[in-house]
């Protein structure tokens, strides 16, 4: 069955149908367009387009549908165009004629682009909570190790001590911003084009504002043209998806890095390793270089996605349907990839000794200049007195602390005996006070308001 035959004499081309089908993907929206279908039939009744009889014969033809989609027991038919054909295929089966009076004043333009929201707006839910479980596992991690000292790196050259806390922090704070940006895109996900027909709005007044309560939806679309071709918050979704990706990329690189026997800062549990085929030494932390490898796809699906809408025409196009499958993948992608990396930071084996034997006193120089600084030194001067001292020091094939106090002095009269006190990277660490820093104080501060946040939008969610 087609849900255009009435003007076509025959039928249509049998490849041109396969390239066209949307089933063999939009079945994943068969739950929210039946919930669609279901406030529907309520509002055309409302609206006095249906009796309460039929309206009662469609809702125990769509609720059967549910329980069979739910059951697996849907059977799917070769005409099956797309998932909203189904549906009414099936339900014309289920309840006869009446079943062709729920598409009145609806177009599947209006509908699609429903249900797509309603899709997503359940994932959207499911991703904050993995999202709020990978900051879990960082927050507990960062408790468990707190103490621990490793180089911090700029340019990936060595440059100021940092606790290992500190450093897995930070990605909370990244992960709390794409939470904070999912939430702000999620607001604009909540607007319901339903009622807005093919494109030119409803002709049997149905009350819209009820609709969008009974379906969830915060608010309705305030012009039908705009409301069947709008992708915006497609487009926004996935900006999002690529964002959290280039963040989940970044974690995993520095993961392999630290994991690889040069660094030997910490192992990734073996349970989420390979072995070689050929080399029986090897353990590859190949789920880290995928985490890696998946911002390719992700910010693919962002560049189709721009690339389908750039200079469509107004309303509807078909080319639209092409919004779903990056929608889809994105969401598998980064929910597998969220739980996953929730469990890799949980069980990473710390290395303290390992950390710990590779600073190099060198990162202490800006401790030096700082130390000058406190003896009222302007900090350039300073940066440029301890500048000398490192070449002195390297001239002399000795590290900074082994410097003798003479040459200090014979450099400027103001480094002072006190100034070995300096080389400590414990105490490096712990000035750091600041909000913000890297002082164990300061990291305690920022894990205390980490964990505030995390309780905050749970209890917001529940
Ligand atoms: N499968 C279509 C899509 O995903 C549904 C909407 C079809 N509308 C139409 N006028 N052909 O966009």
């Amino acid at each position: 069955m087609t849900l255009w035959g009435g003007r076509y004499r025959g039928s249509s081309d049998r490849r041109m149908r396969r390239f066209c089908d949307s089933i063999a993907f939009d079945h994943r929206l068969k739950t929210v367009d039946v919930k669609g279908s279901i406030a529907y039939a309520n509002a055309l009744q409302q609206a006095e387009c249906i009796s309460l009889d039929e309206r009662e014969l469609l809702l125990s033809g769509l609720q059967r549908i549910l329980q069979e989609f739910e059951a697996g027991e849907f059977l799917f038919v070769e005409e099956d165009e797309d998932i909203h054909t189904a549906v009414e295929r099936r339900l014309t089966e289920l309840v006869g004629q009446v079943a062709g009076k729920l598409h009145t004043g609806r177009s599947r333009n209006d509908q699609v682009a429903t249900d797509l929201r309603l899709y997503l707006l359940e994932q959207i839910a499911l991703l904050d909570g993995a999202l709020a479980a990978l900051q879990t596992a960082i927050v507990t991690k960062a408790q468990m190790h707190l103490g621990v000292i490793m180089p911090g790196y700029t340019h990936m050259q060595q440059a100021q001590p940092l606790l290992f806390s500190h450093w897995l922090m930070s990605f909370f704070w990244k992960l709390q911003r794409d939470r904070e940006r999912l939430a702000e895109s999620r607001k604009r996900t909540a607007v319901m084009p339903l009622g807005a027909g093919a494109i030119a709005g409803h002709p049997f007044g149905v009350d819209r504002e009820a609709l969008a309560a009974e379906l969830g939806f915060r608010a309705v679309t305030q012009n039908s043209v705009d409301a069947v071709g709008d992708r915006d918050f497609v487009v926004e979704f996935l900006a999002w998806a690529g964002l959290l990706q280039v963040h989940l990329s970044g974690l995993a690189e520095d993961l392999v890095v630290w994991s690889s026997r040069e660094f030997g800062f910490l192992a990734v549990d073996e349970a989420f390793t390979t072995g070689s085929s050929l080399m029986p030494q090897k353990r590859n932390p190949d789920a880290l270089e995928l985490m890696r490898a998946k911002t390719g796809r992700i910010v693919g699906h962002l560049v189709t996605m721009l690339a389908v809408l750039k200079g469509l025409p107004s309303g509807y196009c078909k080319d639209l349907q092409e919004d779903k499958e990056a929608v889809f993948d994105a969401v598998d992608t980064l929910c597998e990839e969220l739980r996953l990396a929730a469990q890799i930071v949980l069980t990473l084996q710390i290395d303290g000794d390992r950390m710990a034997a590779a600073l190099d006193e060198a990162m202490l120089s800006t401790d030096l200049a700082d130390y000058l600084v406190r003896k009222g030194v302007p900090f350039r001067e300073s940066h440029r007195l301890v500048g000398l001292a490192v070449r002195r020091a390297e001239d002399l094939g000795v590290a900074l602390s082994h410097l003798p106090w003479e040459e200090y002095v014979a450099i400027d009269p103001r480094f002072e005996r006190d100034l070995h006190g300096v080389f400590d990277f414990e105490m490096s660490v712990n000035r750091r006070t600041a909000v913000g820093g890297t002082a164990r104080g300061a990291v305690e501060t920022q894990i205390a308001r980490a964990q505030l946040l995390l309780n905050h939008t749970r209890s917001t969610r529940e």
